[in-house]
Order: C-alpha cells, then structure tokens, then sequence
C-alpha cells in the first residue's frame, strides 16, 4: 500500500491536450526574439494570439497577459503570441504575392485566417506518466533557423494538402508538385526545460528536442533539461491552390518563406508565453481533450466573432498584400 500510494504521487494521471485555432492578429515586419526594438524587422511575420504584441516585447516589461486586453485565440485566458514566416508566391513574370491562410478542418467555421495551436503532453494521448509543467511567467522560444540550408529539426515539416484534413506524408521541405487543397507549415517545438531560464541568447539552448514528426515523442528528457513542459505545436494552411494555374513553364515550384527560402529548410517559429495566472498548468493537470476544455472546463473561452475582433495595428506602414516587385525587407 505504502508504495502504491507513493507511484501515484509522482505519477500525474492527468492527460490532458488542447488544439485550438487563433485568427490573424496582424502581419507585419516584427521580430521581437529576435530582432527586439527593430521596426521594421527583416522579414514578415505571421502573427497570432493577444494584443500584447509589440516590436520589444521585453521580458522586464512584466506580465503579457496583464499587458494585452484581448485574444485572438478560443481560450481567452491565453495572451501568448505564436508567429512564422509568411509564404509568398513567386510569378513568372518577377513579382510576388502574399499567399493567404485558411483555417484547420478541424475548428470552427470563420476563423479568420490564423493557425492552431496545439499544447500536447509527452505526446498525442499520454502525459507518460509525468507531470507536464506550464511555462513560466515570461519565458520564451524559437524553433528552427531561417539560415539553415540543409534539413534542420525531426519537428518541422512540411504538407501537401490533398484536402483540408490531410497529415501525411510530412516533407522536409517544400513539396514540389501542385497542392490541390494547398500547403501546410508544422512546427513543433522542443518540450524540455533546463529548468531555470526563461530564454537564452539563441532563443534555444534553454531547451531540448525529444520531438519526433507528427506528434510523435522521441525519448526522455535529458539531465540537462530534465523539466517536461507542454509539446507546443503551429499547423498553418497557406491556401496556394488560387496559384495552381500560374506555375512556372519549367515546371518549378514556385512557392517560398518571406526571407527567399525556396527549399524550406529554414522554417522557423516563435513563441511568448502569456497565459493569465495558472491557467495553462490548470489545463495540463486536468484530463480534456480539445473543445472539451473550453467553457470554464477548466478553460475560459469565446467565440469566433471576438477572436476576429482582435487586431494589433501595424507599426510596419508597406504594401504587403500587392503583386510586389520584392519580398517585404529583402
Ligand atoms: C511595447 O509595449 C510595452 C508595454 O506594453 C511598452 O512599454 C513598449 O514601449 C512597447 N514597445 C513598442 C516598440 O511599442
Ligand atoms: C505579374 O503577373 C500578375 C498575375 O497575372 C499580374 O497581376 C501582375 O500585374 C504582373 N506584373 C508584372 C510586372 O508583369
Ligand atoms: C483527405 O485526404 C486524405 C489523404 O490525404 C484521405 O485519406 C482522406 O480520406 C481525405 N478526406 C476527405 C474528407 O476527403
């Protein structure tokens, strides 16, 4: 009895994970990781989440979501902003086109445009029977490396959408025929904590990849990062399909990453935590799965009309959505 009681103190039963869609909150020439204070930023961004979003962004600036007044994601407790590169079409004729974002089969109709988001355990179903710790107030990280020219994370991928609700197969990187229900990013990030920075200079080193593609986990966490935190995960549709007629004669694939990547290698991420209170720790000891979290079990959430109805506006004053004679920055 003794050690029964004792394996069920350490083993969390809770296996809990939510997927759910946030619409556009602006996009815009914005890196606050990585390129904090600068306006604009290199490359643009996709951004979603709350309107907390800035150009700095500094963690010594205090709590995100006492900052931001509203959310464009469905649990409005959630303030963290979630962000990647956006992906242009490349016209024969020299000039490019923004490709739009659709929203996942999977979530409710209207969304506008956004990603999903996924907070999973130790994977898909299981928390493996550990304890999944929620982020800290202010951390903060990256995933990927937009200099990369070779395959860079087993996380990172690529999908060609037969429809909507495709997931396999998932490609390194940028598929090279027509998509007829057109492309989706995925990026998973790193799930174990070194336990005591909320950041480090390279965005990364402060945490540790066990992640396998689709959702998949890979091992335990190391000794140096022995903190298992939330699998965070970006599935984003780009609705190339409207591009399908206009492929270049030579057959290329004519689609890129907004800073001129045409392979895809360096598919990045970036995340800021900004969840009110306990609230993401509450959710991970609880056992709901997906919508089953939302109205106050354990999760507060809200419709798709305010999500749309929150905005950042852009401090980034460009043409971002023309046939455009360069890539925005490049
Ligand atoms: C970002 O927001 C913080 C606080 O909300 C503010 O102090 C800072 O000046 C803002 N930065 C920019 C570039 O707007
Ligand atoms: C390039 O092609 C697009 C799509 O047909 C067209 O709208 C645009 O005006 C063209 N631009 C130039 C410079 O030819
Ligand atoms: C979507 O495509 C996948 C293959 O990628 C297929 O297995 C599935 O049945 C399709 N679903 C619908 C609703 O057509």
């Amino acid at each position: 009895m003794k050690w029964l009681s004792l394996s069920l103190a350490l083993a969390a039963p809770a296996q809990a994970a939510l997927r759910f869609g946030c619409s556009t909150v602006s996009i815009q020439r914005l890196d606050p990781l990585v390129e904090p204070g600068k306006i604009p930023s290199a490359h643009l961004h996709q951004i979603v989440g709350g309107n907390g979003f800035n150009a700095t962004m500094d963690p010594n600036d205090g709590d995100l979501a006492e900052k931001a007044t509203c959310t464009t994601c469905t649990f409005s407790e959630d303030f963290s902003n979630y962000w990647t590169a956006v992906m242009f079409f490349r016209h024969q004729n020299g000039t490019y086109k923004r490709v739009p974002i659709v929203q996942n089969d999977a979530l409710p109709q209207g969304i506008n445009g956004g990603m999903t988001i996924y907070y999973t355990q130790q994977d898909f179903f299981s928390n493996g029977n550990q304890r999944i710790t929620a982020f800290p107030k202010g951390f903060r990280m990256t995933v990927g490396n937009p200099t990369a020219t070779s395959r860079w994370g087993q996380g990172l991928k690529f999908v060609c959408l037969q429809n909507r609700s495709t997931r396999f197969p998932e490609l390194d990187d940028f598929p090279t025929q027509r998509c007829p229900a057109g492309i989706m990013t995925v990026h998973h990030f790193p799930a174990c904590w070194d336990g005591k920075n909320l950041d480090s200079p390279d965005h990364q080193s402060h945490m540790y990849n066990t992640v396998n593609g689709a959702f998949v986990n890979a091992g335990p966490c190391p000794a140096s990062h022995p903190v298992r935190m939330p699998q965070v995960a970006y599935e984003t549709l780009w609705d190339t399909t409207q591009f399908n007629n206009m492929w270049p004669s030579d057959g290329s694939q004519p689609f890129l990453l907004s800073y001129d990547d045409r392979r895809g290698y360096g598919t990045h991420a970036d995340y800021v935590f900004g969840w009110e209170g306990d609230s993401l720790q509450r959710a991970m000891d609880s056992n709901c799965m997906f919508n089953a979290c939302e109205n106050g079990r354990p999760l507060r959430s809200q419709g798709v009309a305010q999500m749309n109805a929150c905005r950042v506006r852009s401090s980034v004053q460009e043409d971002i959505d023309g046939w455009l004679p360069r890539l925005p920055g490049m």
